[in-house]
C-alpha cells in the first residue's frame, strides 16, 4: 500500500515535471512581416505545440541589426519572414545556422535556391513583387494621372504625395533601391531617387506603412510590395495596385535560424512547421497575400501573379552580399537620407 502511494506520487511528480518541462519550452522569435500575420503564426504554432513563443515584430533591416548585435550572446532563436537580402547577408556573415529541413523538397525552386545559395543558412518562405498602391479617391479628386511607370512618380504634381520606407530599416525599401539599381544602373538610380525625393513626404520605418497611409488618405501613394497594396484593397480601402511598366524587382521572404540559438530544437520545429502547406495556406486569413513557398500551399486569389508582372531577373546573390548592401545603404544615407525633408 505504502509503496503504491509512493510510486503514485513519484509517477505524478515525474509526469508533472515532464509536462511542465515541455510547457516551459520557449522560442524567441523575430517576425519581420506584418503584425497581423505575425500574431496569427504565433497563435497557430502555440496551439499545435507545447512551446511558448516570445515574439517581437521588426522590419527586416532592424532584425538583421539585432541579430548581428547579439552574435556573441544570441537572444533570438529564429527570424521568420522579411525580405531575403538581409537574411542572405546574415548567412554570409556566419550569423545563422545551416539547416536542411525535411520540407525542402516540397518547396518552389526560388525558395530552394535561396537555401542552396546560402549554404542552407536561410530558406524562402514566400515571394512578392514590388510596385505601389495609390488612393483612387485622392487621385480622382485632385485630377492626377494614374502613375503606371517609375518615371510617372516624378510628376511635379505629385509633390508631397508619395511615401516609401527608409532602406536602412526596411527590406521593402532596400528591394526598391536594389531594383532601381538593376533597372537603371547605380548612378542613374540615385539620380532618380534624388528627383523622387522632391515628391516624398515621409520615409517610414516599416515597408508597408506607406500604403496603409495611402489607404487612409494621409498620402496619395505608397511604394510597397504589391501584395501589401492588395491587402488594403481587400480591407475595403480605395487602393489600386500597380506593377511598374519598366519592370520591377521582387522579394524572396526568408527564414533563418540564429547561430547557437538557445532553443535550437524549438527553432527547427517552427522552421519545419512554417513550411507546411496547411500553415502557408492560412496566411491569406491574415490578408497576407504573398506567393507561398510550399508547392502544395494554396495561392490566394488576391495574390499578384508573377506571370502578370514585368519582373527583372533580380540578382539576389549580388544584392544580398554584405559589401554591396552596406555600400548601397551608405550611399542612400549620403545622397538621399541626409538631404531628405
Ligand atoms: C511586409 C510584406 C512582406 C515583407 C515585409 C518587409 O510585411 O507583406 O512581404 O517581407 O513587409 O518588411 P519591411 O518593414 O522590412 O520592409
Amino acid at each position: 500500500m505504502r509503496l503504491t502511494v509512493l510510486s503514485t506520487i513519484f509517477l505524478a511528480t515525474t509526469s508533472l515535471s515532464a509536462g511542465s518541462a515541455l510547457a516551459a519550452g520557449e522560442l524567441n522569435l523575430i517576425c519581420a512581416a506584418d503584425v497581423v500575420i505575425c500574431e496569427q503564426m504565433k497563435g497557430d504554432f502555440e496551439k499545435a505545440h507545447d512551446i511558448k513563443v516570445n515574439m517581437v515584430r521588426m522590419s527586416s533591416g532592424e532584425a538583421y541589426a539585432k541579430i548581428r548585435a547579439e552574435a556573441r550572446n544570441p537572444k533570438t532563436d529564429l527570424w521568420w519572414a522579411g525580405t531575403g537580402d538581409p537574411h542572405l547577408q546574415a548567412a554570409s556573415e556566419g550569423l545563422t545556422e545551416e539547416y536542411k529541413s525535411p520540407m525542402l523538397d516540397q518547396l518552389q525552386d526560388w525558395a530552394k535556391s535561396q537555401a542552396e545559395s546560402s549554404g542552407f543558412k536561410t530558406v524562402g518562405v514566400y515571394a512578392g513583387a514590388l510596385g505601389w498602391g495609390y488612393n483612387t479617391d485622392i487621385f480622382k479628386q485632385k485630377g492626377y494621372k494614374e502613375p503606371v511607370c517609375w518615371a510617372d512618380l516624378l510628376a511635379p504634381e505629385l509633390k508631397g504625395e508619395i511615401q516609401i520606407a527608409n532602406p536602412n530599416s526596411s527590406g521593402t525599401a532596400y528591394t526598391a533601391l536594389a531594383s532601381l539599381v538593376q533597372i537603371m544602373g547605380e548612378d542613374k538610380a540615385f539620380e532618380y531617387l534624388k528627383a523622387l525625393n522632391a515628391n516624398i513626404s515621409q520615409y517610414t520605418k516599416s515597408g508597408s506603412a506607406p500604403v496603409k497611409a495611402a489607404a487612409r488618405g494621409e498620402t496619395g501613394l505608397g511604394i510597397v510590395f504589391m501584395h501589401d497594396a492588395v491587402a488594403q484593397t481587400a480591407e475595403g480601402f480605395p487602393v489600386k495596385s500597380i506593377a511598374p511598366c519598366e519592370g520591377t524587382g521582387y522579394e524572396i521572404g526568408s527564414m533563418s535560424i540564429v547561430k547557437r540559438a538557445r532553443n535550437m530544437e524549438n527553432a527547427k520545429t517552427w522552421y519545419d512547421w512554417s513550411l507546411k502547406p496547411e500553415v502557408q495556406s492560412r496566411m491569406k486569413d491574415a490578408k497576407s497575400f504573398q506567393l507561398p513557398s510550399n508547392k502544395s500551399a494554396e495561392i490566394p486569389k488576391e495574390a499578384p501573379r508573377f506571370e502578370d508582372i514585368k519582373l527583372i531577373d533580380y540578382d539576389f546573390k549580388t544584392f544580398g552580399d554584405p559589401e554591396k548592401r552596406k555600400a548601397l545603404l551608405e550611399r542612400w544615407e549620403r545622397d538621399i537620407g541626409a538631404v531628405a525633408n
